[in-house]
């Protein structure tokens, strides 16, 4: 079993967005696929479709794998199930920060799901934190998406120094572009940049397209609505390059 993180410090680069559809494709190619939902605003588990239960389980969430088990939730696709955010999520770093082994916890927990699925993914919420540290112990790919900006590649470089300083054996950063808009002379020069500066990106960028902002009219991936569209092409390719990576 494989985990990978969708994870930045920033909010709003298209996290979500990658997390709904690399989860989609990877079930569609076969892979028993398990989607984490852990940002407590819950739109992962909004495109999916799938409800929280009621319970404040948060507290629960770092004991054992078992407590997850109850809340595994079946999506519209198959081979494709979701454990949904809940409001409670919102209090995992300080609920981290008062247990023992913190850091390997997720990891510990992660692991009960070895047999019952091929590829855990997990929606993270934007921040460095505790559950952060947690995410990336846990994880085989820390997978990035940066919007081609200056200010991203400022973000990146702090994300990439941080990796240095802890030495995290196992997770590879794999980043890509994401939100790119090919008409924008900024956007060009950010990715010729960084991608000749860094051997971290994914050679697919994902496209700033309205049929990815959809999905919240449609609450499903790209490819229920727009099949044929460059934005789902877009992430067709991008789980084929992912795919890769996960067999190697
Ligand atoms: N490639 C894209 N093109 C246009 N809009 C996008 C794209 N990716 C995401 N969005 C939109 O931008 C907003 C933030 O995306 P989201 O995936 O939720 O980011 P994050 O999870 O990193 O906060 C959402 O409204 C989403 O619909
Ligand atoms: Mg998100």
């Amino acid at each position: 079993m494989k985990v990978i993180a969708c994870y930045s410090m920033k909010g709003g680069v298209g996290k979500t967005a990658t997390s709904v559809n690399i989860a989609y494709w990877a079930a569609k190619s076969g892979l028993k696929t398990l989607l984490i939902d852990l940002d407590p605003q819950g739109a992962s588990s909004f495109y999916f479709r799938v409800k929280p239960s009621k319970k404040q389980w948060g507290e629960r969430f770092f004991q054992a794998y078992e407590a997850l088990l109850k809340h595994i939730k079946a999506s519209d696709f198959e081979n494709l199930d979701i454990i949904p955010a809940h409001l409670s999520f919102r209090n995992f770093d300080s609920l981290l920060s008062g247990l023992k082994k913190r850091e390997s916890r997720l990891k510990r927990i992660l692991k009960g799901f070895n047999k019952d699925y091929d590829l855990v993914i997990l929606d993270c919420p934007p921040s460095i934190s505790h559950l952060s540290e947690s995410i990336f112990i846990a994880s085989d790919i820390v997978l990035v998406p940066v919007i081609p900006t200056t200010l991203s590649e400022r973000t990146y470089e702090q994300l990439l120094d941080f990796f240095k300083e802890h030495k995290y054996p196992k997770t590879h950063i794999t980043s890509f572009f994401s939100m790119v808009q090919s008409q924008k002379s900024l956007h060009k020069a950010t990715i010729e940049g960084m991608s000749q500066r860094y051997k971290t990106f994914l050679k697919t960028t994902i496209p700033y397209s309205a049929d990815i902002e959809k999905m919240g009219e449609h609450k499903a991936p790209v490819d229920v609505f727009a099949k044929s569209k460059p934005a789902n092409l877009a992430y067709s390719e991008l789980w084929k390059e992912i795919a890769k990576l996960i067999k190697s």
